[in-house]
């Protein structure tokens, strides 16, 4: 009926017209890369699930970080790959174990770079759970000490960001007490509050070596059925102090992303996890697809549906291609 008034393809003709009226973008200092750091010099272990992205000695980490910044990247997450696991995950709490190594070898070099650790047990324990078992059972409560010590040595190392990722019930107030009795009130704390538990996460169990030895993850991750669920994770951490709060997955989980916007004025952050990646990844080797391309449309989505902050393996490869 409104036509020929209405012609939605006037705003469409050329470049310049179409990025006048574009109503979303995705920014360099929006994107996070995650880095898996393990011990060793001059080591970079490539991961077959995940090409392009491997395992690396604090000495190649550092030079990673430099590039990052050069392509315009100041967000880094790291995962730590510990020489010895226990059944309480003892190294993720050491003053000198492999991620704190890692902070403090950014930071000397470059002091402007946002260090972020991902707090959680799974990569330190010889079961692969992100909390301390009691028979077969994870003991919430048990957990959150070690959980408090990691951050805490994390935030001295000199992280900009810690990110607790295990899904104990408390664990933001718990940890953001200690940072603060530690006189860390700087140290920023983005809780991974609505994490489901999805499949999608198999190519980093690989990555950082931490699947479990049995069992899975439901009794602590999020049901992907849920919607309410997630905003009551998100308010229950906003309460106990996060500054930001994440939805894992991305993809599958728009719908989250945005419900989360629509309620909460605080920043969303969401990560575009090792599976999303390695979907891309392998259909544009074989020709399926064009990677690039998805890449970009995969991260806009995510920004449209709320996320202002992205946790993704592409950040890399994105800054150089929009950079030209
Ligand atoms: C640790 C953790 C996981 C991821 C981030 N932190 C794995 C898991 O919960 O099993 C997944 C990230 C990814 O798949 O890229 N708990």
């Amino acid at each position: 009926m409104s036509f020929p008034v209405h012609r939605p393809r006037r705003l469409r003709q050329n470049e310049a017209l179409r990025s006048l009226v574009r109503e979303t973008q995705v920014s360099l200092s929006g994107l996070v890369q995650p880095l898996f750091v393990c011990p060793g010099k001059d080591l970079v272990r490539p991961i077959s699930s995940m090409p392009g992205i491997a395992q690396m000695s604090v000495d190649r980490i550092v030079e990673e970080c430099r590039e990052l910044r050069d392509c315009g990247i100041e967000n880094v997450i790291l995962f730590g790959i510990p020489a010895e696991k226990d059944a309480t995950g003892s190294s993720a709490v050491l003053d000198d174990g492999i991620v704190p190594t890692a902070v403090r070898a950014i930071k000397t070099a470059l002091p402007e770079m946002i260090v972020w650790c991902d707090v959680c047990l799974c990569e330190y324990t010889d079961h692969g759970h992100c909390g301390i078992l009691r028979g077969p059972e994870i003991d919430n409560d048990a957990t959150l000490p070690r959980l408090q010590a990691m951050a805490l040595a994390c935030a001295k190392a000199g992280a900009d960001v810690v990110a607790p990722s295990d899904m104990m019930d408390g664990r933001v107030g718990a940890i953001r007490s200690t940072l603060d009795l530690a006189g860390m009130h700087q140290t920023v704390l983005v809780s991974y509050a609505a994490k489901y538990c999805s499949g999608f996460y198999g190519p980093f169990r690989e990555a950082a070596e931490s699947a479990p030895k049995f069992g899975d993850r439901r009794s602590y991750q999020m049901d992907p059925a849920n919607t309410d669920e997630a905003l009551r994770e998100v308010a229950l951490d906003l309460a106990e102090g996060a500054d930001i709060v994440m939805v894992k997955p991305a993809l599958s989980y728009l719908d989250i992303i945005r419900r989360v916007k629509d309620r909460f004025d605080v920043p969303i952050a969401a990560y575009n996890v090792s599976g999303e990646y390695a979907m891309v990844k392998a259909a544009a080797q074989n020709g399926w697809l064009d990677g690039d391309r998805v890449m970009k449309e995969v991260l806009l989505s995510i920004a449209r549906a709320g996320a202002s902050i992205i946790l993704t393996y592409h950040a890399k490869e994105y800054a150089r291609l929009s950079r030209g």
